[in-house]
């Protein structure tokens, strides 16, 4: 198969759909792999690291939606690359349709079959196409809350890990999922006091055995937030209810009890958001201050690290794209987890949740394909 691979064009999207690793893979296996010029840029990957792996430089994104079969990207396409779309075309990326019917009308129009990252399942009704991005993102949320509590970044002039002699930070993390569990291994790596709350006992009993003893856990309640959040001096956010918004946990109220100089890094602010007076920011502006405490509250937090994230979703992303490249649509057809991936077929919505946010008609792939 030929497969095309157009630079990002989205802001301040560096990460790239296929690493020069990935492009070895694909040629292994048999396919032509054709990558827009300068499209590993954000990740420090020449074109000639691309030609030694095995693709071909092509000029202009233009060339490379014409000449590919599938498309694999990071980011949803944007409104330049919907006209490139086409019929009998498989794109292969994160797409979130829910919230966006224009770029799903411009999807069904242009016939393409399209695949979403972030719906792909897998055995153990995990997500396993988005779990590397909160892996990244917990650990860079201990990375962030390192950083504010600094003093002249406004925070307690704390060092997370203490120095021998010398209290650590407490830092209490509200969820125990993907973010949640990273977050914790990167605290308790440093040397700090950590707590996980989960609502999911099961969770916290796989917790418990995973971190042997060194980080406590405790079950989600409103008095067991409260509690924790007044003695934290860090609280992540790292909550999920599936299709849900975030529910608010921390309210602005309890800020007042909190000590100056603490910080909130909300990771789950791109679902809303578990603190009250959280509002997304950027990595050119990460932080701002309410009643003293410092908020971190980035929206894509793996996008400070591209080259990690880039590697992290080639190699979840790799296994279903060659299935892809070897079998096209069937591989959709045999493999229930990428049929969940599976959004638009040919001017179709296959998605339930999709079709219902946008009030559009869902047609199961069965029907859609038959
Ligand atoms: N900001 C970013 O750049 C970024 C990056 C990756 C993920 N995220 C977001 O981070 C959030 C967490 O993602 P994840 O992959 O860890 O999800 P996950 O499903 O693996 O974990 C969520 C956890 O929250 C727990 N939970 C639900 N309600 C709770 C409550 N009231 N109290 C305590 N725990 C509760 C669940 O039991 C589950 O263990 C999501 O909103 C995700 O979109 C953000």
């Amino acid at each position: 198969m030929k497969v095309g691979v157009p630079k990002e064009i989205k802001t301040h999207e560096y990460r790239v759909g296929l690493t020069p690793g990935a492009v070895r893979e694909y040629v292994a296996a048999g396919h032509s792999v054709l990558v827009e010029t300068k499209a590993g840029a954000g990740i420090g990957a020449t074109d000639d690291e691309y030609r030694k792996a095995g693709a071909t430089i092509l000029d202009s994104a233009r060339e490379v939606f014409a000449s590919s079969e599938m498309i694999i990207k990071v980011k949803e396409p944007q409104s330049s690359e919907w006209a490139q779309l086409r019929e009998n075309q498989i794109l292969f990326t994160y797409l979130h349709l829910a919230p966006d019917p224009e770029q799903a009308k411009a999807l069904l129009t242009s016939g393409c079959t399209a695949i979403a990252y972030e719906t792909v399942t897998d055995a153990h009704g995990g997500l396993p196409l988005l779990a590397p991005m909160s892996e990244v993102a917990g650990r860079l949320a201990i990375e962030a809350a390192g950083s504010a509590l600094k003093r002249y970044a406004g925070g307690r002039g704390l060092l997370i890990g203490g120095v021998p002699g010398v209290q650590p930070a407490r830092i209490v993390v509200i969820g125990g999922g993907v973010v949640g569990t990273h977050a914790a291994r990167m605290a308790a790596g440093l040397g700090a006091e950590v707590t996980i709350l989960d609502r999911s006992i099961r969770r916290l009993r796989e917790l418990d055995e995973l971190f042997e003893g060194r980080v406590r856990t405790r079950f989600s309640t409103i008095d067991a937030v409260e509690e924790e959040v007044f003695a934290a001096d860090v609280v992540v956010g790292a909550v999920l209810v599936p299709g849900a918004s975030a529910p608010k946990l921390v309210s602005r109220g309890m800020l007042s009890s909190m000590r100056k100089g603490s910080v909130i890094v909300d990771v789950a602010i791109d679902q809303g958001g578990c603190f009250e007076t959280s509002r997304p920011t950027t990595h050119a502006d990460p932080t701002y201050e309410v009643d003293g405490i410092i908020h971190y509250c980035v929206a894509n937090i793996p996008g400070a690290v591209p080259l990690t994230s880039s590697q992290a979703l080639n190699n979840a992303t790799l296994p279903f794209g060659l299935a892809l490249a070897k079998q096209g649509f069937a591989a959709v057809l045999e493999d229930p987890h990428l049929r969940a991936g599976l959004n638009v077929y040919r001017g179709r919505l296959t998605y339930r949740a999709v079709a219902e946010s946008l009030g559009l008609p869902f047609l199961p792939i069965e029907q859609a394909a038959a």
